[in-house]
């Protein structure tokens, strides 16, 4: 797929004085996951009811590791779904308009304050999970994830749009194992992308707030069933093969999405962080084991092979674990911009996929009211003024 990327001189209002909600709603956003923690995000406070709007900050996209910017839209999708956790939060519906400008494809969302909705003990639990849930990068415990938290996991990932897949069949998951491990290997083989992955982990010259810290990945990533990043280069600097925790492998999951446009991706951080928070809360860390979608063959072949022609977009391993270390942020301040629409452009860099307009059309998400977190999906922007998806109107 080509894609072009043009990166000029930033052009984003400074930050400045954001609403008191405005940044309750950055807080959150940013707690989100991130590829090798790039934080890949931006949010602007729009004023008045104009709404808080997410960017994918484009500078901060991986040019090897992510050249379509698949893994910077996923992760500004779960920086999305906290962000509607906050709305719930504070007692309003989130109402969500994705992709409202087809010809600024790094504005990827705008968040709206919508009716007034008692926050609900699942959404507080959630909302709760958001500080807390971080990513493991090890063997878990004995215990197993009971099938039914993985049925109800299932049920959330479909709410928005994706679906989990367990990978419990031992053919499958050998198929898989092999796949993270040749990506992996062939990653490691690549300067080019040592050198990416190694600017972002805890030796690289960056600051502390926006890197995957040292104490994140002290094991041996090839103990593993699925083989870990090896941030540190700690792979080569044990000796000999390693012994595996094949045991300890938790629940393994891919979540997929119908096709493989920016709304899918948008679709499936939201799906991600929606199954993160609620494992969260049921006691349940992920693991995340991405590098085979990185590379076009091996993804092509789990598509094939594991999804059933759905896309692949994730991988991930769910366990129990008594210890799950944490990864700093930046703060909100130092993401969220203040401004008028006509002042600003959207973000620091443009963004520019090959497939222009991801289909407006198909951008309803089925989200139930009831359902955690209850809101509504704006189906379309400037062109399509109708509100939700579930009876329309904001106040029904
Ligand atoms: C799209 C995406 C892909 C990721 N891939 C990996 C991965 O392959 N290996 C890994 O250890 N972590 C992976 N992560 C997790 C990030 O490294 C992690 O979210 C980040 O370092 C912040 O840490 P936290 O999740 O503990 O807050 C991924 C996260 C996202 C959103």
């Amino acid at each position: 797929m080509s894609v072009s990327y043009e990166v000029p001189a930033p052009e984003l209002p400074a930050p400045a004085f954001p609403g008191h909600a405005a940044f309750r709603l950055a807080r959150a956003a940013t707690c989100a996951p991130s590829i090798h923690n790039t934080q890949p995000w931006l949010f602007v406070d729009a004023g008045g009811d104009r709404g808080f709007e997410v960017h994918a900050d484009a500078a901060r996209r991986l040019p090897l590791t992510d050249p379509a910017g698949r893994e910077m839209v996923i992760s500004c999708g779960a920086a999305l779904f906290n962000a509607r956790v906050a709305v719930r939060h504070l007692g309003f519906r989130p109402v969500v308009t994705p992709l409202p400008d087809p010809a600024r494809p790094p504005f990827l969302a705008r968040v709206r304050f919508g009716t007034h909705l008692p926050e609900s003990r699942e959404a507080m639990l959630m909302e709760r999970a958001v500080t807390h849930r971080h990513t493991h990068r090890g063997p878990f415990g004995p215990e197993p994830v009971p099938w039914s938290l993985i049925e109800e996991l299932r049920a959330h990932a479909r709410a928005e749009g994706a679906l989990l897949h367990t990978v419990d069949n031992p053919e499958k998951l050998r198929m898989l194992a092999q796949s993270v491990r040749a990506a992996e290997s062939a990653h490691r083989a690549d300067p080019g992308h040592v050198s990416e992955v190694s600017g972002w982990s805890g030796h690289a010259r960056r600051s502390w707030l926006e890197r995957v810290p040292h104490e994140a990945y002290r094991l041996n990533p090839d103990r593993l069933l699925l083989a870990g990043r090896d941030y540190a280069g700690l792979a080569t600097e044990c000796d000999g093969p390693s012994r595996r925790w094949t045991v300890r492998t938790g629940t393994v999951v891919v979540l997929s999405t119908p096709h493989d446009t920016r709304l899918d991706w948008l679709r499936a951080g939201q799906a991600l962080q929606r199954v993160l928070l609620y494992a969260a809360v049921h006691g349940v860390v992920a693991a995340f084991h991405t590098q085979p979608l990185e590379l076009p063959d091996s993804r092509a072949e789990l598509r094939a092979g594991l999804t059933g022609e759905r896309h692949p977009q994730l991988v991930l391993r769910l366990g129990h674990s008594a210890r799950v270390r944490t990864s700093p942020r930046r703060p909100p301040a130092a993401v969220l911009h203040c401004g008028r629409p006509d002042r600003r452009s959207p973000a620091r860099a443009r963004w520019a996929p090959d497939r222009p307009g991801t289909g407006l059309g198909d951008c309803i998400e089925e989200v139930p009211g009831e359902e955690l977190p209850a809101e509504e999906v704006s189906p379309a922007g400037p062109r399509d003024s109708r509100r939700g998806v579930t009876g329309g109107a904001e106040d029904g």
